[in-house]
């Protein structure tokens, strides 16, 4: 005798039905993250702002993890070039006595503005955009470099 106030107890037919949906679309989420990255699809991580203090050193050179910081010699002007290789992804050197970007790996050879000068890199150097503060007189106080 069943009691009326009771709610109704699922069979197990709708058990399994539901499990399978579940299993289902589980599946079709596993599926999903391969299709969209052999489609292309990145999302771009949030922009980093790495900020320097000025003054940079006599050289005109500040070396950050991902990127040099270079600043033209009245420090009004500053770039900044990344530190990754475009060949493998070594980390670049800067050498200082020859004005040149150096990789370890396969010593391919770039200019301090990035561009590639020789080695198995095929391509320049990435840029990031630098912004120069400046204090109400004019003087340079730091650096912003996104990244
Ligand atoms: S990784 Fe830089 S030249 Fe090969």
């Amino acid at each position: 005798m069943n009691c009326p106030a009771s709610p109704p107890q699922p069979d197990r037919r709708s058990v399994l039905t539901h499990l399978l949906r579940w299993a289902a679309g589980l599946s079709g989420l596993a599926l999903l993250h391969p299709l969209l990255k052999f489609s292309g699809f990145t999302v771009r991580p949030k922009p980093k702002y790495i900020k320097i203090a000025a003054p940079l050193p006599r050289s005109g050179v500040h070396a950050e993890r991902e990127f040099f910081l270079f600043a033209s010699a009245d420090r009004s002007t500053a770039w900044a070039v990344s530190r990754t290789c475009t060949h493998l992804g070594c980390r670049v050197n800067f050498l200082e006595d020859k004005q040149l970007i150096e990789c370890p790996c396969h010593q391919s050879r770039f200019t301090p503005q990035g561009e590639r000068l020789a080695g198995p890199a095929q391509r320049n150097l990435p840029m990031f955009s630098v912004e120069v503060e400046q204090d109400a007189t004019g003087k340079v106080t730091g650096y912003v470099v996104t990244v």
